[in-house]
């Protein structure tokens, strides 16, 4: 991390888990477990849970945001969530592009960015997420990958505009498998797409975008990857359904 040029944020990404029952609880939890972080804090809920988290969450440090958003502004697409519908409700960030969203809902690096773009102009925070595949990483291919994700999903995204950018480095492998990243293969892809960041936006943008690690993040390596200069932060999943999980990792980001 390096907090001096920019934010460190770690975000939860609840994926499908807890009704908004038991979104209550956790909430309720997370409140007292994070209170005291040096750096952003967000939870992304699903859709039903959102409207019980930014109501628990007013007054507090947590930010909430969604998993997803659809790019139309309104219309007949049935089942979906426009980033107007979100920001109504007080949402303050969105997540574009997660690996599962791309493996099993066809998401593509063009309809990420029609999301990201559809969000940033409704005026919330976009957390876009890149990373390869074990396949691709083994074909030596992770940089070119990431590099053509990242500038995919933030074409005819202004340099302005990308003050409410965050992007997500996942492996794909990492995430929900157990297996970490190291923090050096960390810091090499984080690094990666600051570079990229940089060719597009020019350096001072790309040293004030805060590019987190996510797969398989918790209390134990969290340390170690929040460590190294190009890890500003981390996208959690399981780990983030545990208040104390969370908030250690939370206070790991708060050194
Ligand atoms: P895990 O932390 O469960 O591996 O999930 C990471 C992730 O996909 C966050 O978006």
């Amino acid at each position: 991390m390096n907090k001096a040029t920019r934010k460190a944020i770690i975000a939860g990404n609840w994926k499908m888990n807890k009704t908004a029952t038991e979104a209550k609880e956790l909430i309720s939890q997370l409140i007292p477990a994070v209170k005291q972080a040096d750096c952003e804090v967000v939870i992304c809920t699903p859709f039903t849970s959102l409207c019980t988290a930014v109501e628990l969450c007013r007054g507090t440090n947590i930010h909430v945001g969604a998993e997803n958003v659809h790019f139309e502004k309104s219309g007949a697409y049935t089942g979906e969530i426009s980033a107007d519908m979100l920001v109504d409700l007080g949402v303050e960030y969105v997540i574009v592009g997660h690996s599962e969203r791309r493996q099993y809902f066809a998401e593509t690096d063009e309809t990420v960015n029609k999301r990201a773009k559809a969000a940033l102009a409704a005026g919330l925070k976009v957390i876009v997420c890149v990373g390869e595949s074990l396949a691709q990483r083994e074909q030596g291919v992770t940089e070119e990958l990431v590099r053509m994700q990242t500038k995919i999903a933030l074409q005819d995204v202004s340099a302005e505009e990308m003050q409410r950018v965050v992007i997500a480095y996942e492996p794909v492998w990492a995430i929900g498998t157990g297996r970490t990243a190291t923090s050096e293969q960390a810091q090499e892809v984080c690094a990666a797409i600051r570079k990229v960041l940089g060719e597009l936006y020019g350096q001072a943008v790309a040293e004030a975008t805060t590019v987190q690690y996510g797969g398989s993040m918790n209390a134990g390596n969290a340390d170690e990857l929040l460590e190294k200069p190009d890890v500003d932060g981390g996208l959690i999943g399981g780990a983030s359904l545990k208040a104390d999980a969370f908030g250690a990792i939370v206070a790991a980001a708060s050194k």
